[in-house]
């Protein structure tokens, strides 16, 4: 048989495989998401995500050891607040938990990359991310309060903001209160392209946020939309944003992957909590093999095009990777 190429050749072994992987990861790509309680002291096991924890503010070091135990140094914060109202008061606390949160970790680790979620769902008393008008979130009125939650997180310490909240106009909004205070250094990591998704189920267990009636079709975007993404992260990034998000990531791959394309800022992707409790579920059920299908995951969303990405999984990813076993 004369055969010119013979692709076989570079998958001979493991070395000459490794020599020849088209996509590179590294333990400093992944961000880990942590849930800090108000109420809480110490941690308690967040039940609707296996092997995740709910940390108080004085147990959040311990977050942060686990982290850089598994050389992981970028986290993003979610905030469960001991009191919620109808506008989310608690959001922009000085002394709220997000705030206080990172004055812990920043006092203790000052290297660790602390990013914040900016919403105002684990904030208010009917669960939706903004100020209500009727039945409808109110996008102007929520603007001015994304922006003083941002403002207030930078202010206790937070390296960067990431709005997860999809109202129009957030991005400019959190740029411009920002700089007026002094903090044009901060970065905004925008939640550009985000879904609403049925895959975050099991967070707002976790946080405490699902809205209490409706749902958040009226400011997420449409799952059968794909041009409407690349509208999005022209915008936030025309408003100033830093670095853009698709969300979520596995159902999602061909919008990271155009999203990549089509844009020259850093590319995030978020393997948000409904992907993370399938493989916990599917392998405690014995039908699949957790380690290896949480590689898997993982290397398409790089594959696709992803710079970076928030996972669950940061910690075992990190290991894997430094075993060689992927990127
Ligand atoms: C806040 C927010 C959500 C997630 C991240 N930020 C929930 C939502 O929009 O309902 C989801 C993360 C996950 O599922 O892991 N708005």
């Amino acid at each position: 048989m004369e055969l010119i190429q013979r692709p076989r050749r570079l998958r001979g072994n493991e070395a000459v495989r490794r020599l020849c992987r088209e996509t590179r990861m590294s333990p400093d790509s992944l961000i880990y998401p942590i849930f800090v309680d108000e109420t809480l002291s110490g941690r308690r096991p967040i039940e609707a995500l296996p092997g995740q924890y709910h940390y108080g503010i004085d147990a959040v070091g311990q977050a942060v050891e686990e982290c850089l135990a598994n050389r992981v140094t970028h986290c993003i914060l979610f905030g469960l607040p001991r009191e919620k109202d109808a506008c989310g008061s608690s959001a922009w606390a000085e002394h709220g938990v997000v705030q206080e949160a990172i004055r812990a970790i920043k006092a203790r680790y000052p290297d660790f990359y602390v990013i914040t979620d900016v919403c105002m769902c684990e904030y208010t008393d009917h669960g939706h991310c903004g100020i209500l008008s009727g039945h409808e979130v109110d996008n102007d009125s929520t603007l001015e309060v994304l922006a003083k939650t941002a403002l207030s997180h930078a202010q206790a310490g937070a390296d960067m903001v990431a709005p997860s909240d999809m109202m129009d106009g957030r991005v400019a909004a959190i740029r411009a209160a920002l700089d007026e205070h002094g903090f044009q250094n901060v970065p905004i990591l925008a939640y550009s392209a985000k879904y609403a998704s049925a895959f975050y189920g099991p967070f707002r267990a976790a946080a405490g946020s699902a809205p209490s009636f409706g749902d958040r079709k009226g400011y997420q975007m449409d799952p059968h939309n794909r041009k409407e993404a690349l509208k999005e992260c022209q915008l936030d990034i025309a408003e100033g944003a830093d670095i853009i998000m698709v969300k979520p990531a596995l159902s999602y791959l061909d919008v990271i992957r155009e999203c990549a394309d089509s844009f020259d800022l850093p590319l995030c992707a978020y393997s948000v909590s409904g992907e993370y409790a399938m493989i916990k579920a599917a392998s405690a059920a014995g039908l699949i093999d957790e380690y290896r299908i949480m590689c898997e995951s993982a290397l398409s969303v790089f594959r696709a095009g992803a710079n970076m990405l928030i996972t669950y999984y940061a910690k075992e990813l990190s290991q894997a990777i430094r075993k060689g076993d992927i990127g």
